[in-house]
């Protein structure tokens, strides 16, 4: 037998990213080396921090077997796509193109060089609405975006490696990511993201415009849509026990990373008033065609195959959050 694949080097693709940056830093605190291949497209060269980066595009085989065979990777996770599910329904091609082919380009690369363990980021839009909520694992896939569906394909794409090549692969479905590093060094930037936390942050910290509240006459305790958010920090550690469990042998899965609670937009408006000493100023606007009123998940089997569950909650994502956009803020205003 070779080495035990934790032995090896990680390829995090993507890792100069938002959930990418914080992975490698957990990666690394736990001991593993890693190497890290993005094409800085939409990632920042400073997340990376020291982490060896390799600037390049997962379309590139030769690229990625030669990276594979200098580090001695052993092991992958697979964060480098695109994410704007508006963008996915304009330019279809795009998100097929880079999501679906280059993750298939990827793994050819990888299994050519021996790498038989994936971690994978998919995305619990898989489900599209939920039936029924928390969200389990076994929840009907049912995408409503080509982004959504890019996620779902791949999954698939990944368990028929698993038949035809020995691929191993733990698709980790994302919550709504959100907050930043405890020591404040990495978080979310809100240039690119649509996503609620940085946005709010933006329209607290730069008054330049009210966040929009999509829809606040849903069947939901206060009519604003729920969903559960889920600490970088969380994810990063996620990630590192699904490798973890690869490494012992572990089958294809996919599972469903939250926290198990469902907050409702003005929850999080709330809490961020609470840390900030000051409410984010918001209107509220129509409802978005598309927007599931309330998801949240069951993060039960996360916890039996992996042992791990999320230790933070709704107030430390804000904090962090604030502390980090707040330093952000006052590093562009010296520079
Ligand atoms: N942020 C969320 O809440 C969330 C939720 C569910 C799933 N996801 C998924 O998690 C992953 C990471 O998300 P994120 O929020 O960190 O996004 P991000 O945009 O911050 O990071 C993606 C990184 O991938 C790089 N990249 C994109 N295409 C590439 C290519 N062809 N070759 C090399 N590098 C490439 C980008 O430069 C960027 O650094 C994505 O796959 C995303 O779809 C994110």
């Amino acid at each position: 037998m070779g080495m035990n694949s934790i032995d090896g080097t990680v390829l995090v693709t993507g890792g100069a990213g938002y959930i990418g940056s914080h992975t490698v830093r957990s990666l690394r605190e736990a001991g593993r080396e890693v190497v890290v291949l993005d094409s800085l497209e939409l990632g920042r060269r400073e997340a990376v921090i020291d982490a060896p980066l390799v600037v390049g595009d997962i379309h590139d085989r030769d690229l990625v077997t030669s990276t594979c065979h200098e580090h001695n990777v052993t092991q992958m996770i697979h964060f480098a796509a695109y994410k704007a599910v508006g963008e996915s329904m304009e330019v279809p091609a795009k998100y097929w193109r880079n999501n679906v082919a280059g993750s298939v380009d990827l793994v050819e690369a990888c299994l050519a060089s021996g790498v038989h363990d994936i971690v994978f980021s998919s995305s619990c839009s898989v489900n599209g609405t939920p039936a029924v909520v928390p969200v389990t694992e076994d929840a009907p896939i049912h995408p409503e975006s080509v982004y959504a569906e890019s996620k779902a394909m791949v999954e698939r794409i990944l368990y028929w490696y698993g038949q035809t090549s020995g691929l191993r692969s733990v698709s980790l479905r994302y919550f709504n990511a959100a907050g930043a590093s405890f020591d404040g060094r990495i978080g979310e930037d809100w240039t690119h993201s649509q996503n609620l936390v940085p946005l709010a942050m933006k329209a607290l910290l730069l008054r330049d415009r009210r966040l929009k509240v999509f829809g606040d006459d849903y069947e939901t305790p206060d009519g604003t849509c729920i969903r559960d958010y889920i600490h970088v920090a969380d994810l990063a550690d996620a990630h590192v026990k699904a490798l973890d469990y690869l490494g012992r042998g572990g089958r294809t899965v996919a599972l469903n990373v939250g926290t198990g609670v469902g907050s409702s937009v003005l929850d999080v408006l709330k809490a961020t008033a609470e840390v900030a000493g000051e409410s984010v100023p918001y209107e509220i606007a129509p409802r978005r065609a598309g927007d599931p009123v309330a998801t949240f998940a069951d993060p039960g089997l996360a916890e039996t195959l992996l042992g791990w569950r999320a230790a933070h909650g709704l107030r430390e994502i804000v904090q962090t959050a604030y502390a980090w956009h707040r330093s952000e803020v006052r590093r562009h205003r010296a520079g």
